[in-house]
This record gives structure tokens, C-alpha cells and sequence, in this order.
């Protein structure tokens, strides 16, 4: 049964829409192309695997451009915050209950976004040179010198390692959220919808058109298929 300054936290609480449907889809899409492009590589269904790495391509380019477009929490400027505000967000997590509260993601977690973002861009890019040496080229190795592909190749080998550590932490990270300090991060995930401390003023995100999501993710995926068709 709740203690009483639980039920009146929670009578007072409410729900606000933070997370925005193409921020959701572009997520949950996210984590299935990269569980794909690992699988495949793993089986050596070299195929799947570029297919897969040319989808992530496409999505970290939508949402790079969502980022500054895009509905507010999605957007780099209202989530990306500096050192100082990082340490000041750790501080006052530490001291427990509300005094962290952040409507869309923490600063902590807005480094991880990051760094996660520009870590797959950089692998999916770098997949497009890549060679096994052997019978399967990335679609863009013809347009540059054996060296590059040398390097890129290298590139995509050594940080498929790196993005098992990222995505190990950032699934960590949640799970510590969920268990340690009883915020469910992943529910705002899938419906949107988070609850927010009666103290927290804030109205309700504001959010960019569904069409304008997806002009972006046709844009998105055009752009990846002239590049590749370019070099067919
Ligand atoms: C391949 C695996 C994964 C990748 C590459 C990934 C990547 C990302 C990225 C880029 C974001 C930022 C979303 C945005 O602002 O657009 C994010 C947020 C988030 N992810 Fe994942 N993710 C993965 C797996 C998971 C899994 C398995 C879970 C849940 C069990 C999860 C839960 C979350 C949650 C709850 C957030 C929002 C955190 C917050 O509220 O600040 N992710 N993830």
C-alpha cells in the first residue's frame, strides 16, 4: 500500500506527452536495425548486415536533423548542457526523490544520446568502404584508394567493439534508473507519455508536426540511396 506522501505525491502528479511519436518510432527502429546489423555480422550475412547499416544511416540522419528541428525535447539545445550543468545534475541526484526531475533527458543521459549518435553515424558511414578483402565490398569502396579502404575498414572493425560498450552502458544506465531509483525511463519510451512532479510548472512540450518527420525521413532515405546509387 503507498504511504501517505506517496499517494499524495501521486494524486498530485501529472502526465505530460514528452516524447514525441517520431522520437519513439526512431528509437525502437534504432534498436532493431542495430541488433540487425550485429546478428548479421556475427552469421556473416554480409547483405543483411550492409542493409541494416544503410537503415541506421538513414535514422541517425533523421534524427540529426530532428534534433534541430524537430518537437522541443527532441531538439540538441533543449537536452545538450555543458559539464558544469552535468555535475550540478549529479549533485542533486544524489540527493535523492525530485530535486533532479528533467522533463526529457537528464544531462547525464543527453551525453550518452550524443555519443552514441555520432558513434553510429561514424560506423555506418565507415561501412560504406569497408571490405572483407575477400568478396564483399561496402557500395562506396570503388570511389577511393586502397587505403582508405584499409583504414576505414579498421575504423568500422575497431568501434563495432565501442558501440557494445556504449549500448551496454546506456541499457545499464536505464535498467540502474528502473531498479536503483525507481524511474521507469523506458514506459515515457514507448507511449510518450511521463509523469511529472505537481511542482514542475512546465506545460506540455511542444511538438513538431508528424509530416515534417516524415519529409525528413524521405529526405533521409533519398539522400542515402543517390549516394549509393552514385557509386553503382
Ligand atoms: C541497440 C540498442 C540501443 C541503441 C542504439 C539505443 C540508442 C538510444 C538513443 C540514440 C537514444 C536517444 C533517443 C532520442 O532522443 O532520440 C536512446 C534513449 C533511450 N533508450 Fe535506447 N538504445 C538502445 C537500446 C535500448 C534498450 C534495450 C532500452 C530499454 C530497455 C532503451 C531505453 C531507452 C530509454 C528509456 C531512452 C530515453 C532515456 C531518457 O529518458 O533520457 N534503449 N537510446
Amino acid at each position: 500500500m503507498a504511504s501517505g506522501h506517496t499517494a499524495t505525491r501521486e494524486k498530485h502528479a501529472r502526465e505530460l506527452r514528452v516524447w514525441d511519436l517520431p522520437t519513439r518510432l526512431f528509437h525502437w527502429a534504432l534498436v532493431a536495425a542495430v541488433a540487425v546489423a550485429i546478428l548479421s555480422a556475427e552469421l556473416d550475412m554480409l547483405s543483411i548486415h550492409m542493409l541494416a547499416g544503410e537503415t541506421v544511416l538513414v535514422l541517425v540522419l533523421f534524427r540529426l536533423v530532428w534534433g534541430v528541428v524537430g518537437s522541443q525535447t527532441a531538439r540538441f539545445a533543449d537536452f545538450v548542457r555543458g559539464p558544469r550543468t552535468v555535475l550540478d545534475y549529479l549533485r542533486r541526484s544524489s540527493v535523492g526523490g525530485e530535486a533532479a526531475f528533467t522533463l526529457g533527458h537528464n544531462p547525464l543521459g543527453a551525453m550518452m544520446v550524443v555519443v552514441l549518435l555520432l558513434v553510429l553515424l561514424v560506423q555506418a558511414g565507415s561501412g560504406l568502404f569497408t571490405s572483407d578483402d575477400i568478396l564483399v565490398d561496402g557500395p562506396l569502396v570503388p570511389l577511393v584508394s586502397g587505403a582508405v579502404v584499409s583504414t576505414l575498414s579498421t575504423l568500422h572493425r575497431t568501434l563495432a567493439n565501442g558501440i557494445f560498450v556504449l549500448v551496454g552502458l546506456h541499457v545499464a544506465a536505464v535498467f540502474f534508473y528502473l531498479l536503483v531509483k525507481r524511474d521507469n525511463l523506458i514506459r515515457p519510451m514507448v507511449t510518450g507519455r511521463k509523469r511529472v512532479p505537481s511542482r514542475f510548472a512546465a506545460p506540455e512540450p511542444r511538438r513538431a508536426p508528424a509530416m515534417l518527420a516524415l519529409a525528413i525521413l524521405a529526405a533521409s532515405a533519398g539522400l542515402v540511396f543517390l549516394v549509393l546509387r552514385a557509386a553503382a
